[in-house]
């Protein structure tokens, strides 16, 4: 029989966002600023001077996007809260009028049948709180139960889909290790206690939403398989150093109550010894992972490769994206069949997926033609149907991401969205792969069995 790529009744199909990387209008309605408007306000830390000041505008024509997703016949959308928007100096006074934005928004999605999923952090730490130590303050779990608890408050009476943060990993590897992100530290002993800080605060959000939320809640990880460039121990060594540091750091805490053995090799002395208290809050049922999925890395041993001793080896013959990416769907079938038999068969979303190639800055006509975007979704889709087919229990699909938008310290050059934006004007053009994605959607992934 021929195999079919139909997705179970119920699948959701959506697309990604976050907030400080569409919205604009950061000090709005009486917000307060995030550290990443200050990071991107640092001379030299954004790729041409870039700033989430304006972004996509999101913030200013937020009832226009929603039309836009659906008009691609989406049921599903996932964007981030702003903490300081919601609460401008981070703890303390609440901002209705922030609060009201999403209040809108989730309005306006439901009014188009389309399921919101909010994420708590995205990244955008109020500035405030960094100037208390932000994410190295033991404080700061409370600081973000309190803040996630104002949220579900207003929110879950719609809102039916929670995430406490998303990738803590590229929290610390990027703003605490390698300085790329905010807050743009360069520490590695910071690095595990950020870390750390933000497992409790993750647990204290979801002990909050026991006590009060009705619905779901999860965590959103970045996963990148890690394969061994040859046979020899040295390189096997390296592959399960990389793969404790970046995929199991967070996910055996809060589903084993303990850290991966290799993270002791991994940070050395930089490692501390954490309360068992700690451990025990970390350690609690979550009702979904969502994973975040763009590629895997070929690496082998090096005893300089900080701090994992992994060296990415690139590949020959492969297809690399514009942030350097290899492209290799396989890897996400595996990704989630590992997540099913490491963590007790948890129900997963695909929070995040998709792929930057170059599109030009201005688009003529009512379309862009982008095949080699079109040429991942449908690979990595059906890498994603692989795995429902081998017992995998996914329950949604979510393309990184709607809008071309300000990707983080590589400003507007890097475009990853289905719906191009011209930053002068603000004019957005659907892709070909917009096009695509709908018949995706639209038939349930049927369309796929063509293809
Ligand atoms: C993040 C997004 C980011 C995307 C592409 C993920 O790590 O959650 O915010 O834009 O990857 O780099």
């Amino acid at each position: 029989m021929k195999k079919s790529f139909q997705f179970p009744p119920g699948f959701l199909w959506g697309c990604s966002t976050s907030a400080y990387q569409i919205e604009g209008s950061p000090l709005a309605d009486g917000a307060g600023p995030s550290f990443w408007r200050r990071f991107s306000h640092t001379p030299h830390m954004m790729v041409g001077g870039d700033t989430g000041d304006v972004a996509c505008d999101h913030y200013r024509r937020m009832e226009d996007d929603v039309r836009l997703m659906a008009g691609l016949g989406l049921n599903a959308y996932r964007f981030s809260i702003s903490w300081a928007r919601v609460l401008p100096e981070g703890t303390g006074k609440i901002n209705q009028k922030g609060l009201d934005f999403y209040d809108r928004l989730v309005d306006a999605l439901l009014g188009s049948a389309i399921t919101p999923m909010v994420t708590l952090y995205h990244w955008d730490l109020p500035e405030a709180l960094d100037n208390r130590g932000g994410w190295l303050n033991r404080k700061v779990a409370d600081w973000f139960a309190d803040y996630a608890a104002v949220c579900f408050r207003r929110l879950d009476d719609r809102v039916k889909l929670w995430v406490t943060l998303n990738e803590p990993w590229v929290v610390t590897d990027g703003g605490y290790l390698r300085g790329a992100l905010a807050p743009g530290h360069r520490n590695l002993f910071e690095t595990p206690i950020a870390g750390h800080n933000l497992l409790r605060s993750h647990a204290r959000a979801v002990q909050v939403y026991r006590e009060t939320g009705k619905h779901r809640i999860g965590l959103v990880v970045n996963i990148e398989p890690k394969h061994p460039a040859s046979d020899s121990p040295q390189d096997a060594e390296a592959v399960d150093l990389a793969h404790a540091y970046m995929n199991r750091q967070y996910l055996d805490p809060v589903f084993h109550g303990r850290y991966p053995q290799k993270l002791r090799d991994v940070f050395g002395e930089a490692w501390p010894r954490w309360p068992a208290d700690d451990l025990e809050l970390i350690r609690r049922p979550i009702d979904f992972v969502g994973l975040n999925y763009y590629t895997r890395a070929v690496v082998h041993y090096d005893p300089d490769g900080y701090p994992d001793k992994a060296k990415p080896v690139p590949q020959r013959n492969a297809t690399y994206t514009e942030t350097g990416w290899e492209v290799y769907p396989q890897a996400l079938t595996d990704t989630l069949l590992w997540l099913k038999e490491n963590y007790g068969n948890p129900p997963i979303y695909i929070t995040e997926n998709g792929a930057a190639f170059y599109d030009p800055p201005t688009v003529e006509g009512d379309r862009l033609e982008d095949p080699l975007r079109q040429d991942y979704l449908k690979k990595h889709i059906k890498a994603a149907h692989a795995a429902l087919d081998a017992g995998a229990d996914l329950r949604g699909y979510f393309v990184w991401t709607l809008l071309d938008n300000l990707e983080w310290s590589q400003g507007f050059s890097k475009r990853f969205g289905l719906i191009h934006v011209n930053y002068a004007t603000q004019k957005r053009t659907r892709k070909a792969s917009a096009d695509l994605y709908q018949r995706i959607v639209e038939s349930n992934g049927q369309v796929l069995d063509e293809m």
